[in-house]
């Protein structure tokens, strides 16, 4: 979900709704504002995108106030609905939240026999009550008393109809940040949201309760002392937060990608090879691990499984890949030889911030590869590698994913060369070889037209099948849910020499198969079990290297992917499943930065 809140000159309604836009990736289920002029309180929410509240909003009459909040959601308890829309209202305040209130049960318990009634089955209507209960005039102390009740995550931003030039501000586990402008301020759960009206924040920490008037900022802590904080200024512009021309961000961020592989990576080449010294990563830091563990969700998982291909390869030490909500509980074996690696594009997710708060509690030496600074995972973990990707607003991830990989390239050259299973000048080669495929996915891009026109046959798509063996079975997990996340097409991968022992049965007539084949010396095994697919009638696709030999029988057809070496060939093989996805997804009418039911950021377990 996203949070937004306005204090200032200009209309709150009309920066709400502008940040709100901003923000939508986060969620889109609902969305509402409450704004707050002469002690009253004036709210609009519906079900349904921005659009139906902005729809709303002009229907009713626009409220002409200048402070207020807003909120767009993404359903975790309650369905999409008008009712369970933010914010949530009493007649003292208004309410927005993110996260999850874990206790709300037993607070809705204590609140019922009270006498208070409730509207919606959120657990934020149980905030907002809460709040309204032990409200004593005094929105900070009030706020102090609510939080020691509750349980769980909580990023809120709250108007109280008796002070309606402030908004109040507080967070625990859920991302919170306090902007500051000239003559006017703003509460925001990300960046891009304020990045129009100013770059200057303050990031709220855990319980601190931040005070916003037009004029004056003032954060506590959670014991109630006013604390100082370092006014810090986004890095991200507005530009780069927008569309830029392109039909869809996810077109602009596909196409972004060797900008972001090139910032992510350049400043880190010194005397060429890998270095993390900008990262304050000690010399010598890589030597003192005997197992890595990759712990990441989704799209960052992908791109930790392909670290681990890497640097199993060239380090020769063991690396467990962990989808983070699973590592957390099944006890893993960690001790203080083991590296925890994380990944997140946010540096929100909840199941990987707590992955990586349980490594922090074994002891164990934690490294983050972060997209978004002064994130959550960016502040705890030990050591954070930074990727400059810029913002990724398409909800489906693409230049994160290719920066993510880039620092799994790095990584793995550096750790083999710290272990001694590489020379200075091998390591030399592989770093080049890095640079020469980054420069490469200029050419994967132009690759555009001839998918848009192939996959005009996938517009009635129900299923379809990637293949792949060694990398490119990782690369093919990375083009399925991408095709998933955004078409709504049944898409799964297999690793090729697998499939044969149950799923072949799903191949028969005219049933797609994406096969990937870049690996040289897995080409004759995987040519087979494409053979394999195609006596079954499956419809082909190949995806190989230019210049490898392969009978035309093997293939319907076939896409040729720039021939650089085989160990880096992901980095130039994503990009055309980038496009696959994101044309089948624009044929099929699909909303293709917004796919139903998700969110670009997930906050909650
Ligand atoms: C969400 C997004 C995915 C993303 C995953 C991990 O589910 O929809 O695209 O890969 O979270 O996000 P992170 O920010 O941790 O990389």
């Amino acid at each position: 979900c996203g949070i937004v809140g306005y204090t200032g000159s200009k209309n709150a309604v009309d920066v709400l709704l502008d940040g709100l836009s901003s923000l939508e990736y986060r969620g889109y289920d609902s969305a509402g504002i409450s704004v707050v002029c002469g002690e009253k309180l004036t709210t609009i929410k519906t079900k349904g995108r921005l659009q139906n509240l902005a729809d709303l909003i002009k229907e009713q009459g626009k409220p002409q106030c200048h402070c207020g909040i807003g909120h767009t959601r993404w359903a975790t308890h309650g369905e999409p609905s008008d009712l369970n829309a933010h914010p949530h209202v009493t007649e003292k305040l208004s309410l927005v939240h993110n996260g999850i209130i874990e206790n709300y049960q037993q607070i809705k318990g204590k609140l019922l026999s009270q006498g208070y009634e409730f509207s919606s089955q959120t657990d934020t209507e149980c905030a907002a009550k809460l709040i309204d209960s032990l409200y004593s005039g005094d929105p900070m102390d009030t706020i102090r008393k609510a939080i020691s009740q509750m349980e769980g995550s909580y990023a809120f931003g709250i108007v109280f109809a008796d002070h309606p030039d402030k908004i109040y501000a507080v967070r625990q586990g859920s991302p919170l940040i306090v902007a500051k402008g000239e003559g006017e301020n703003f509460i925001a759960s990300d960046v891009p949201a304020i990045l129009k009206y100013t770059r200057q924040y303050y990031l709220i920490e855990e319980k601190e309760i931040a005070e916003v008037s037009a004029q004056e900022i003032n954060i506590y802590s959670p014991e109630g002392e006013k604390v100082q904080k370092p006014l810090l200024t986004a890095s991200w512009t507005v530009e780069q937060a927008q569309k830029g021309g392109y039909d869809h961000f996810m077109l602009k961020e596909i196409y972004e990608q060797p900008r972001a592989l090139r910032d992510t990576v350049h400043p880190r080449i010194s005397d060429g090879l890998p270095s993390f010294e900008m990262d304050d990563v000690p010399e010598g830091f890589f030597k003192r691990f005997e197992k890595i563990s990759i712990v990441a969700c989704g799209t960052a998982m992908h791109a930790g499984m392909l670290g681990k291909a890497l640097i199993e390869k060239l380090a020769r030490i063991p690396v467990e890949t962990d989808i983070a909500s699973e590592f957390r509980y099944r006890n893993p074996i960690m001790d203080k030889t083991t590296l925890v690696i994380v990944i997140s594009q946010s540096g929100e997710t909840a199941d990987t911030l707590a992955a990586l708060r349980l490594a922090k509690q074994h002891g164990v030496t934690t490294l983050a590869i972060v997209n978004v600074t002064g994130s959550s995972i960016a502040r705890e973990a030990d050591y954070i590698i930074h990727t400059y990707a810029g913002p990724e607003i398409a909800v489906a991830s693409t230049k994160a994913y290719s920066v993510q990989l880039s620092v799994m390239y790095m990584i793995a050259i550096k750790m083999a060369l710290a272990k001694q299973e590489i020379t200075t000048n091998q390591a030399r080669e592989l770093t080049s070889s890095l640079m020469h495929a980054i420069e490469t996915t200029e050419k994967s891009i132009l690759l555009d037209e001839q998918i848009k026109a192939y996959i005009k046959r996938y517009e009635n798509l129900n299923d379809l099948f990637f293949l792949g063996r060694g990398l490119d079975y990782a690369l093919g997990l990375e083009g399925s849910l991408k095709l998933k996340e955004i078409s709504y097409i049944h898409c799964e991968a297999y690793a090729a020499g697998e499939l044969k022992h149950g799923t072949i049965s799903l191949i028969t007539d005219g049933v797609p198969v994406v096969a990937l084949a870049t690996q040289e010396i897995l080409l004759p095994k995987m040519v087979s079990n494409i053979r394999e697919v195609r006596s079954r009638g499956a419809d082909v696709l190949l995806i190989c290297k230019k210049g490898m030999r392969i009978d035309r029988d093997v293939y319907g057809e076939k896409l040729e992917l720039p021939a650089i070496d085989d160990l880096f060939m992901p980095i130039v093989g994503v990009i055309p499943l980038q496009l696959i996805a994101y044309h089948t997804a624009v044929l099929r009418g699909c909303d293709v930065d917004k796919p139903r039911n998700l969110a670009k950021s997930v906050t909650v377990e």
